[in-house]
């Protein structure tokens, strides 16, 4: 007598679905192959002599079940197949929008640089523009003079040569060349002095050279420059530098920032005051930074400029000596030059005060003749 589906036979049947489609497939043959035995048994057995009909029926009910199972399994490696495709296309999907997304990234950048170079131009077009402009005065000044001065010489070689010279005549003469001549120079140092700006804007590389040095010494030097303007006045000023920072980066653009701040106090600041102060210290902070604060209690700047003082060309003196690019350089050499940053606090009344912060050992990058284009 053939024996009953035993339980090791079940066991064959009821295994956990595998969920790869690898597994699930494998699964199915298997199940298969246990489905086409078990029918050549039955089959077999139906022939024989002993067949036992319950045998049969058990057989018949396995055989349902693992076609059941069968068809589970087949269903679930149908939807495990449908899952794949999908995640498939939803990856393609995703390659394709990062691949877009670079390509738009390196179309945006580009963007950029054009944009950085068009306003680096157009800075640079006004800053020329204002360099004409400030020419013009003193250049056209000196012609003017100059085409009077001819015409003076030309008169008065015409009486000479008729001999109708009097003494009066040669005396008004002088006078009028020699005011035509401190007019001339004048115009002449003015444009000489404008262009001596002009020039430092371009951050002068040959005159900056880099070297080790101490950040105090290197202040007392410009400042015993500055001593004959401050000599015979009632402004003081204080160093509170302490010996000992030693740098690594330019001296040139710290000695023209901290000259042409003091000459800022000077001549702004302290302007119609009976006295004035200035103080100047430095700390090393952290991360190898230094941070220099120049001060003074002046008059100080009112919000509505203290935007401005930084721009090429910004100036409250117009006309009275200032060109406005005295803090356009402080503010070029400071990035450009030391790789650093400066910040001015001050308001109407409070004085003003200038936070400058630079690395100790000056980036490899500062000074390669890239000409910044202003703070804003
Ligand atoms: N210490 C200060 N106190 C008050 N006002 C100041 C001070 N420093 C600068 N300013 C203001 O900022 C403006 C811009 O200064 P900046 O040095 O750029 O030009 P300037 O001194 O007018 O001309 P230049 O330096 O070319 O001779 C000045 O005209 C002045 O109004
Ligand atoms: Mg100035």
């Amino acid at each position: 007598m053939p024996a009953l589906p035993t339980r090791a036979t079940a066991a064959m049947v009821d295994r956990p679905i595998p969920d790869d489609p690898e597994g699930l497939r494998s699964e199915v043959v298997r199940l298969k192959k246990i489905v086409r035995a078990l029918m050549g048994r039955a089959e077999r057995d139906m022939n024989a002599r002993h067949t036992d009909f319950g045998w049969f029926q058990d057989t018949i009910r396995l055989e349902d079940q693992v076609r059941a199972r069968t068809r589970e399994l087949e269903e679930a490696q149908l939807h495990i197949e449908r899952i794949n495709r999908d995640l498939q296309s939803a990856k393609d999907r995703l390659e394709r929008e990062v691949d877009e997304r670079r390509r738009a990234n390196a179309a945006l950048e580009q963007a950029m640089e054009q944009l950085v170079q068009t306003e680096k131009l157009a800075a640079l077009g006004s800053l020329v523009a204002g360099v004409a402009h400030e020419l013009n005065t003193p250049l056209g000044n000196s012609l003017t003079v100059a085409s009077a001065l001819s015409q003076l010489v030309q008169g008065f070689n015409e009486q000479l040569e008729a001999g109708t010279l009097r003494k009066q005549t040669l005396v008004d003469f002088v006078a009028q060349c020699r005011d035509a001549a401190s007019l001339l120079e004048k115009n002449c140092r003015r444009a000489a002095e404008l262009i001596g700006n002009f020039k430092q804007v371009a951050v002068d590389q040959t005159s900056m050279r880099r070297r080790r040095f101490d950040l105090r010494q290197s202040i007392e030097e410009v400042l015993s420059t500055l001593h004959p303007k401050l000599k015979h006045t009632a402004y003081g000023l204080e160093l509170a530098v302490p010996a000992g920072i030693e740098l690594d980066s330019f001296p040139g653009p710290i000695e023209q920032i901290v000259a042409n701040l003091v000459n800022n106090s000077l001549q702004h600041g302290f302007e119609g005051r009976s006295e004035g102060h200035i103080h100047i210290a430095a700390e090393v902070v952290s991360g190898g930074q230094i941070l220099l604060h120049y001060s003074d209690d002046g008059a100080g700047i009112p919000d509505a400029i203290a935007k401005r003082v930084f721009d090429p060309f910004f100036t409250t003196r117009l006309g009275r000596g200032g060109s406005g690019l005295g803090l356009y350089i402080v503010y070029n050499l400071a990035t450009a030059a030391l790789g650093g940053t400066i910040e001015l606090t001050s308001g109407a009344g409070r004085g003003a005060r200038f936070d400058l912060r630079f690395p100790r050992v000056a980036p490899s990058t500062a000074l390669r003749g890239e000409e910044h284009d202003g703070p804003g």
